[in-house]
């Protein structure tokens, strides 16, 4: 903001506050642990409707995922209609005919928050119209709305820089009053780790999310990728991560065409990750496994640690990966993942293999040190004092929680 230099001579010092805005921040507290919620956009891509979501904001609640602690219920692409003639964004009258307002308090009622979605350039990715040049006037539009959370896609923006893009949609959100978490969705493209903490609540590291566990779909000009690709993408990010700034490896496909094995290892990888979870399947029809997974209390534990630490890579035997995530009250979660297509018999000795985590500044030695587990899924329990061994099945994992004994 400039002012006249003749008001400034005469009314420094109080126009000094009036006309140096603060820096700008973003909500604080809004996401000190990962945010657990659901999105349209894996299961329904534009075929998005009023009806919908609000049947989706009661299966969230009867089916026990708002008890196991989602909270958020976020419309993707696709909910919008045009701008009105002052340039506001409405949403489309035929799809959501009772109004964002009404859809908001019916979820409200529901004691859940409702999330929405825009894009920085002037188009979304399904070719709805994007903020770019409107995002003060959308932020305040989604506040009135009571809005709680916006994620803030990439799409045509050709020449436009991410990190000022996404700065300015963090202060138009914060110039509203009203704290609304905000998701960055830049895919990892430039690298938003490195930018992206004070700017939003979480960043995604990359590209879409596909059913499979070590695919590549091909749409042409991009791929859209499986567990595993994404898992590799995250070396090196673990330092970014902490308490209101995650690393989002992307909306769940828990429930979505995997097997229950599989389904059961990217839920338990994307809680040690420290990843948002974000379930991505239709919460109405879902099945009693899909469900068990998705509200697994230990798993989430985990994943909802206060202290927010994200998972390391831990001991790397190619096939087998053991991955391990330092815990409140100097507890440990330990994740063995087989990539493999074949079963995995796994030995850990323990006093063979300390480890020592510059990031968390935590460390163990085995033969100091003695820890109860717990089988995190299957139930079983033992202690660090003796060698451990498991058969890890194809595409699956073991997690165990370690308490200091
Ligand atoms: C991009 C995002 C997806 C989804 C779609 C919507 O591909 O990465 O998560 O929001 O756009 O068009």
């Amino acid at each position: 903001m400039t002012c006249h230099p003749i008001v400034r001579l005469g009314l420094a010092s109080i126009l000094a506050l009036l006309c140096t805005p603060a820096a700008a921040q973003k909500f604080e507290q809004l996401a000190h642990t990962p945010q657990m919620g659901w999105n349209s956009w894996n299961s329904f891509g534009c075929n998005v409707d009023e009806k919908m979501i609000r049947q989706m904001a009661d299966a969230m609640v009867a089916s026990g995922m708002k008890a196991a602690g989602y909270e958020y219920l976020n419309i993707d692409d696709c909910w919008h209609g045009t701008r009105d003639a002052d340039g506001n964004i409405q949403a489309d009258p035929k799809t959501f005919p009772s109004g964002m307002k009404a859809l908001v308090d019916y979820v409200h009622a529901r004691g859940l928050k409702l999330g929405i979605y825009s894009d920085a350039g002037n188009t979304t990715c399904a070719g709805r119209p994007g903020s770019r040049g409107h995002e003060y006037q959308d932020a305040l539009t989604y506040a009135r709305w009571g809005i709680d959370y916006v994620k803030y896609d990439w799409c045509d923006t050709k020449g436009i820089d991410p990190a000022s893009a996404y700065t300015t949609m963090r202060d138009a959100i914060r110039a509203t009053g009203r704290p609304m978490l905000f998701s960055i969705c830049e895919w990892g493209d430039n690298k938003p780790w490195e930018w992206a903490a004070d700017l939003g609540h979480s960043w995604r590291t990359t590209g879409d999310i596909f059913p499979c566990w070590r695919c590549e779909h091909s749409h042409g000009s991009w791929s859209s990728l499986g567990v595993l690709p994404i898992l590799d993408k995250q070396a090196g990010l673990r330092k970014y991560a902490g308490p209101g700034r995650w690393n989002d490896m992307d909306m769940m496909e828990v429930g979505n065409g995997m097997s229950e094995e599989e389904d059961r290892s990217h839920f338990s990888l994307w809680a040690m990750l420290a990843s948002p979870l974000i379930a991505g399947n239709d919460l109405r029809s879902m099945s009693d496994a899909t469900r068990r997974i998705l509200t697994h209390p230990g798993m989430i534990a985990i994943n909802q640690d206060r202290l927010g630490i994200q998972a390391m890579k831990w001991l790397d035997e190619g096939d087998v990966e053991v991955y391990i995530k330092p815990l409140d009250r100097g507890g440990y979660a330990v994740l063995f993942l087989n990539r493999d297509d074949v079963p995995r018999d796994y030995t850990l000795d323990w006093a063979f293999n300390g480890m020592k985590d510059d990031i968390s500044g935590r460390a163990i030695d085995f033969n100091k040190q003695r820890f109860a587990w717990r089988d995190v899924w299957n139930g079983g329990s033992g202690s660090t004092g003796t060698v451990y061994t498991a058969t890890l099945p194809a595409h699956g994992v073991v997690v165990l929680r370690l308490s200091p004994q």
